[in-house]
């Protein structure tokens, strides 16, 4: 039998129920001109939510995948660097406990992830690690925002100043956060997503890039776009990833809310730190000094189970049970996926991210959730680790 009220991961129709008129408002619009790919409504978005993130540029494009693989390319990584065969030589540093995205779209950039372990606490990039890992071949380190704060970035730009080597944020998880008072792409270069369960998510796919330079912004446009920027005109070879104007319609009237609603996200953190702080065996997030955190996951981690992957795996079935939306984000450290095993890696690389990998517990955490949602929530958890 079905769980009564359930309690999920995200709660999508709850965030629609608040933006259902104007989203409906915007289609309309959008359905009258039938400009459906860019337009107005693409060009509105762009510039209220560099606005919003206090970046001179922001270039919607098809999913945040591409718009890492299109600031990566606008940045000369992969095919910007040929060896004398004429293949793409260089590295890019990353962490390995991130979403598989990450490396995808350095792999499609032709270059050769390079990846280092995360911080055993907060579980975001070791930059010491990175900075160690930086080679003759290293073009960039894409530092990973994982679950709504940021990483280090003032670490790495300061050591890499002056230096061939970019930094590329992946923001895909940290609308709305700052570090040090600074959002991601603001003096460099980010990418970020809007897939449905992002802090600020559209009703498909969708994603941006996000800088204060010029060149790299007119660059990653017209890569999006056929290699150009105008009908017809080709300057490069590009591809098709353009953000269309209905899913500008839904994040234009998302984004208005997103200040608020990350608020309501901080709270509910808060509220589950309370209602959470006697349970043992367990180690609960937090915020690394300097940050604005956005909540994008709240995720535990279970001592008590000393890293035993199948009573984690247990203990969430057991919550998904009794309706509990709870998840893992991620259950495999990259260098252990099939995909990424060319690059060569043995188990135990990276301790602390394949540590975190078996311990690690998502627990719902959205705008809409409500206090006695939490109380539930943290009962059943209780009950589940015995
Ligand atoms: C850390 C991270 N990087 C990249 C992506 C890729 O974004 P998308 O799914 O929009 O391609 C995501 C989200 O899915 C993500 O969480």
């Amino acid at each position: 039998m079905a769980p009564t009220n359930p309690i999920p991961l995200v709660d999508l129709k709850a965030a629609h129920a608040e933006v259902a008129d104007e989203v409906a408002a915007g289609f309309e619009r959008v359905l009258a001109t039938t400009g459906f790919v860019g337009g107005p409504e693409v060009a509105a978005f762009e510039e209220e939510y560099a606005r919003f993130c206090g970046v001179r540029h922001c270039v919607g494009v098809a999913n945040g995948t591409d718009a890492l693989e299109l600031a990566l390319r606008a940045a000369d990584v992969g095919w910007g660097r040929r060896n004398a065969r004429g293949e793409a030589d260089d590295e890019v540093v990353l962490p390995a406990n991130t979403f598989i995205a990450t490396a995808e779209a350095v792999a499609r950039t032709g270059a050769r992830p390079v990846l280092v372990d995360c911080e055993p606490g907060s579980q975001l990039i070791d930059v010491q690690a990175a900075l160690a890992a930086v080679g003759p071949r290293t073009t960039a380190v894409v530092p990973v925002h994982l679950y709504g704060q940021h990483a280090a970035v003032e670490e790495l730009t300061a050591k890499l100043a002056g230096t061939t080597v970019r930094v590329i944020e992946d923001a895909a998880q940290c609308q709305g956060a700052t570090r040090l008072g600074r959002t991601a792409g603001a003096d460099g270069l980010a990418a970020t997503s809007f897939y449905p369960g992002k802090n600020l998510g559209a009703y498909g796919d969708g994603g941006a890039v996000l800088t204060d330079d010029a060149d790299l912004a007119a660059t990653v446009r017209a890569l999006a776009n056929h290699g150009g920027l105008s009908k017809y005109s080709h300057d490069l070879v590009g591809f098709n990833s353009r953000l269309d104007a209905l899913q500008a319609v839904v994040l234009r009237a998302k984004l208005r809310r997103l200040p608020e609603w990350n608020a309501t996200r901080r709270t509910a953190a808060e509220r589950y730190g309370e209602l959470l702080a006697g349970l043992e065996g367990i180690t609960l997030p937090t915020t690394e000094p300097g940050n604005e955190h956005v909540w994008h996951l709240y995720v535990i981690r279970l001592e008590s189970f000393g890293g035993d992957r199948e009573r984690r795996d247990a203990l969430v079935a057991k919550l998904n049970a009794e309706g509990i939306g709870a998840g893992v984000h991620y259950p495999t450290a990259l260098h252990r996926t099939p995909a990424f095993a060319y690059l060569g890696y043995e188990p135990g690389a990276f301790p602390n991210a394949e540590d975190a990998a078996s311990r690690i517990v998502s627990l719902p955490l959205h705008p809409h959730i409500t206090a006695a949602q939490q109380e539930r929530v943290a009962e059943a958890l209780a009950t589940a680790l015995g």
